[in-house]
């Protein structure tokens, strides 16, 4: 925690700025690819991904974080989405990267999303955990959340817990907390892979496809000339340290026991060697 330097004043009003309303698009999001395909609209408030034939699209945060706890609401491309798939993720750069990895694979229409996880740390990953959802992500915005602080990462959907990956150094495992990431996130098409594991192709007659985002959210150490910056109300800053309460404990049991389908956890047809050693890690 030494590392993390604070300018306090200068961040507590941006930190404010964005928490009493949401965080606006043109002011933190550059759109980086797709050629028109990605739109910010209503003065800031929404942006929309679309994929064609020719192309997706897609964007990235003008800030680099160094932990934070981001929301994001999303609502998916509705009706026959298999084929393509809107990632949205943390990322920093180069061969030993760091990543924590939202992917939503599309299906066809009434077939559930599969909702993939995964976690990098020194460009190393093969952590993924894949759930279905307990509601439709493409009738309505919900909410994705991602908490990285030093000791833990924590996946939330509408405030649920789906996944948490702890900080294991102490029994040799890399664990993202040096590396600086960007929020990232793009629609393209899959379908060599996504749906059915690639059975069903990406069916060209309903394209445009879109995916769009509001509500934009984040309580973050912003990174800058080799420095972290957070807040200096430990009020804001509370995220830093939190973990696990009871009741989010069990929600995570609940989520894990109903909607999990794949955890890299329990493969032991991939890991003959034996399971990845924070797998073990209570
Ligand atoms: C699509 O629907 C099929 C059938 O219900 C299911 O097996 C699969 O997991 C679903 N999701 C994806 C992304 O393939």
């Amino acid at each position: 925690m030494a590392s993390l330097s604070c300018i306090p004043l200068l961040l507590f009003v941006s930190l404010l700025m964005c928490s009493l309303v949401a965080c606006n698009f043109n002011q933190h999001f550059d759109i980086t690819w797709g050629d028109g395909r990605a739109k910010i609209l209503n003065n800031g408030e929404l942006l929309t991904l679309s994929l064609d034939k020719a192309s997706g699209s897609g964007f990235q945060s003008k800030n680099e974080y160094l932990f934070g706890k981001i929301d994001m609401q999303l609502k998916l491309v509705p009706g026959n989405s298999a084929g393509t798939v809107t990632a949205y993720y943390l990322s920093s750069q180069g061969p030993t990267h760091d990543e924590i990895d939202f992917e939503f694979l599309g299906n066809l229409s009434g077939d559930p999303y599969i909702l993939h996880t995964n976690v990098f740390s020194q460009g190393k990953g093969n952590r993924e955990q894949q759930f279905y959802l307990w509601f439709d992500p493409t009738a309505d915005f919900h909410t994705y959340s991602i908490l990285w602080n030093p000791q833990r990462i924590i996946f939330s959907v509408d405030g649920t817990p789906i996944r948490e990956f702890k900080n294991s150094e102490s029994i040799g495992v890399s664990y993202p907390k040096d590396q600086p990431m960007r929020i990232y996130s793009s629609l393209w098409n899959a379908d060599d892979w996504a749906t059915r594991g690639g059975l069903v192709k990406t069916d060209w007659t309903h394209a445009p496809f879109t995916a769009s985002y509001r509500n934009f959210n984040a309580n973050a150490c912003v990174w800058s000339s080799g420095a972290s910056s957070c807040s200096s109300s430990s009020n804001d800053n509370a995220w830093l340290q939190e973990e696990l309460d009871s009741t989010s404990q069990e929600r995570l049991q609940w989520v894990q026991k109903n909607y999990m389908i794949y955890n890299y956890c329990t493969d032991l047809k991939r890991f003959p060697q034996g399971l990845p050693p924070e797998c073990s890690a209570a």
